[in-house]
């Protein structure tokens, strides 16, 4: 059995109230075309065309890839002009999966069940949910239990209207069909639109067996026409997540209170306060502990490394054994050995820093090689910017920096060096010295407190 699919992806979505379309608002971090073309993916069709429209080319120019092909629908006439636009992109599959990009969270097993109920029946395929209120959507219109049509909700009678089993939109329908029945569809209805559900009455005049198909989980089948129903759909998401990590070994202390924008990994023993959010690909070893209040974006940590609370981290990795924050920011390029303190407010860029190192206070660390054992004082700044270039400071194996020193690059402090507090470093600081910048601390045996000048008397 082959497949292509087709996405409808042209509708306005005017209910979302923005300049940005409909099909390229994030969830869970990623556009909601994109949860759909992944998913289409998995099924490993031939081919995956989008058809778009409203909002120009912002959707093809957002979402791009080798196996997907572009449409475009102006003007929307309803959802099988739609589909008609597409036929010429499609190949000559067994069947053409219908789905939709504003319908984000459909599983692919549950998409495989309704192509393998197609398959099976050799015809066309519908996924249906029953709904406690199906008011809005079309509806499946049985006798004696098999489907003959599908009616809108608009078009339908007080009887019809009573049906609660709808049309989630999903279809699965035999391509050899498809164009002919796209070709008789009219647009006399309560709409003024081609509607793709009229097919299905199509095939059974021709004697093509209709069937369903339900998802595992209604949930599955939601759109988004609004930001409430964004909203709604991105708690689902993030609490499917959260059950996937907690069946996975994880421990979440809420698991109401963790959002994952991306791809998070993690090993055997993992703990993750309230309030992280995990964007982008994130890695996490064995035995980590997450603190409360953490950003973390593109990171890889090692096993054995506590990120204390309030810590910001972007592209950067961390090896085992570290202990990093609270209130910690790490910033791209920075790449942390195993047992590497960074402590509250300390910053670090663009820099390597080697095992067993420690900046535990307020410390910028940017565009620097430190190498292991080095001891970085409170206040310490590495000078990496002199308002045109940047240059880097190299700071070798045990190393100690003397607290509100600054390091102005390009600058080589020599292994075992050891720098004053308080030391402005502008040439290399040699091999195992105390180096030192300083003014002579002085006492003035004179000096007397200042006193208060005494206000002239008012005249009597
Ligand atoms: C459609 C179905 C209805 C089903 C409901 C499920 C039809 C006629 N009706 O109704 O049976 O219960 O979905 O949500 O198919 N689109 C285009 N071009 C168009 C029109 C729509 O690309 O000209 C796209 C939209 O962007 C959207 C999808 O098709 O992704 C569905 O369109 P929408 O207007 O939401 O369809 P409904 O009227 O809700
Ligand atoms: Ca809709």
């Amino acid at each position: 059995m082959s497949l292509n699919i087709v996405i409808l992806a042209a509708g306005q979505g005017k209910r979302m109230n923005s300049a940005c379309p409909k099909v390229l608002h994030p969830l869970a971090g990623k556009p909601l075309l994109r949860h759909v073309i992944d998913t289409a993916r998995a099924l490993a069709p031939q081919r995956i065309v989008v058809v778009y429209g409203h909002g120009g080319e912002a959707v093809p120019e957002a979402i791009s890839g080798s196996e997907l092909s572009y449409v475009k629908q102006e003007p929307q006439l309803g959802t099988g002009h739609a589909v008609m636009q597409a036929v010429p992109e499609i190949g000559p599959a067994d069947l053409t999966l219908v789905l939709y990009g504003d319908v984000p969270l459909t599983r692919a097993g549950s998409l495989k069940a309704l192509v393998a109920a197609a398959t099976q029946a050799k015809g066309l395929g519908i996924l249906t949910v029953k709904l406690p209120d199906p008011a809005g959507y079309g509806r499946i219109v049985r006798e004696a239990g098999k489907i003959t049509r599908i009616v809108e909700h608009k078009d339908a009678s007080a009887t019809e209207r009573a049906i609660d089993e709808v049309n989630t939109g999903i279809m699965a329908i035999p391509t050899a069909r498809l164009d002919d029945w796209l070709k008789r569809l009219s647009n006399k209805n309560a709409q003024g639109e081609y509607y793709l559900t009229d097919i299905v009455a199509m095939a059974v005049e021709d004697g093509v067996p209709v069937t369903s198909a339900a998802p595992a989980d209604a949930w599955e089948t939601l759109g988004v026409n609004s930001k409430v129903q964004l909203a709604e759909l991105e708690r689902i998401a993030q609490r499917n997540t959260a059950n996937a990590l907690l069946e996975q070994g994880v421990t979440l202390a809420d698991p109401a209170r963790i959002d994952v924008r991306g791809l998070l990994s993690c090993g055997r023993d993992v703990s993750i306060d309230v309030n992280c959010v995990f964007e982008g690909e994130v890695v996490l070893g064995n035995d980590i502990v997450i603190g409360p209040n953490c950003v973390l974006k593109n990171v890889s940590v090692r096993a054995g490394t506590i990120i204390n609370a309030f810590s910001h981290i972007e592209d950067a990795e961390i090896g085992a054994h570290c202990r990093i924050g609270p209130y910690a920011r790490l910033r791209p390029g920075a790449k942390l050995d195993e047992h590497v303190h960074i402590g509250n407010f300390v910053e670090v860029k663009n820099a390597n820093v080697g095992a067993g190192s420690k900046a535990n206070h307020l410390a910028y660390v940017g565009d620097s090689d430190v190498g292991s054992g080095v001891n970085i004082g409170a206040g310490v700044i590495t000078c990496n910017y002199d308002g045109v270039n940047k240059s880097r400071t190299v700071i070798e194996d045990g190393v100690f920096v003397g607290s509100d020193s600054t390091l102005v690059a390009p600058v080589t402090l020599r292994a075992g060096a050891y720098i004053g507090a308080g030391s402005t470093i502008t040439r290399e600081a040699p091999a195992g010295k105390l180096t030192l910048t300083r003014a002579k601390q002085m006492t003035i045996d004179a000096w007397k407190p200042p006193v208060k000048k005494q206000k002239p008397e008012p005249k009597a």
